[in-house]
């Protein structure tokens, strides 16, 4: 039997998918991941850029990486891998998808149960007043855009440093704690506490299942099937076997 083969079978079979994505399954959309060659942390020095004392420091600076990054993902679209996990949700086989990517893609390719762990570039506040605004609203005629009140807007995204979304933290984790399957997508694991849940996952007797190119700090250790292929190419596959065998 072939992994396609294995991987759908165990879909399937099992009771309460979860999967956790990383920036790996956006890259066929145009967005580049952070850690790989040409990853954002190879063009952005992480301690400059990726700080919450970063930002605080010079929110001027931080706001260049940061629309670049806003029109890379205003021009994306989602992908098959997006696309795959909204119908594999359809089909009653994933339950909840707990990603670490703020770039709504998962959304956008119809999953309805996302939880966004770094939290989301939809939407941003001042980190002065907190007052909370749509990134609609927002002029970037000059930067770092700012609050009337003066203080500079951030993205509601999670900076190194800050603590993840409280509800988004309890549901990822009760989602972890129910699984009985992990599919674990274009994520390092290298970033805590996300490299976390997939641990929590096996230690409770989930398998976890891993599609991602290249090896991952999981991949020799935890992962009890691993697809070496990109994202895209692997899930449409996989739903493609796991509509034949529904039918
Ligand atoms: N399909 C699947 N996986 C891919 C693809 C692809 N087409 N292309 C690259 N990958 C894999 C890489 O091999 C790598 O293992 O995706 C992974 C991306 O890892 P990272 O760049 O570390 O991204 P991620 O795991 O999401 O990072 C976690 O770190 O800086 C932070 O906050 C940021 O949420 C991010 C967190």
């Amino acid at each position: 039997m072939n992994d396609y083969r294995r991987f759908s079978e165990e879909l399937c079979k099992s009771r309460h998918a979860v999967s956790l994505t990383g920036a790996g399954i956006s890259v066929e959309s145009g967005i580049p991941d952070f850690r790989s060659r040409d990853g954002l942390w190879s063009r952005y020095d992480i301690a400059e850029y990726g700080y919450i004392e970063s930002f605080r420091a010079d929110p001027a600076r931080v706001w260049n990486m940061l629309s670049a990054m806003g029109r890379m993902l205003e021009a994306a679209e989602p992908n098959m891998a997006h696309i795959a996990l909204g119908e594999l949700e359809r089909l009653g086989i994933i339950k909840a998808v707990v990603t670490q990517n703020v770039d709504s893609l998962h959304q956008r390719a119809g999953s309805t149960n996302v939880i966004e762990f770094h939290g989301s570039f939809r939407t941003m506040h001042c980190d002065t007043c907190l007052k909370t605004f749509s990134r609609e609203y927002i002029s970037f005629d000059s930067l770092p855009p700012r609050c009337p009140c003066g203080g500079p807007i951030r993205p509601d995204i999670v900076f190194f440093g800050e603590a993840i979304p409280t509800q988004a933290y309890a549901l990822a984790l009760r989602a972890t704690e129910e699984c009985d399957l992990m599919l674990v997508v274009g994520t390092s694991a290298s970033v805590a506490p996300a490299s976390h849940l997939p641990l929590i996952a096996k230690k409770r007797g989930a398998r976890l299942l891993e599609i991602n190119p290249e090896k991952s700090g999981l991949s020799d250790s935890l992962s009890d099937l691993h697809i070496k292929e990109p994202a895209g190419k692997a899930l449409g596959q996989i739903l493609r076997v796991v509509r034949e065998m529904k039918s």
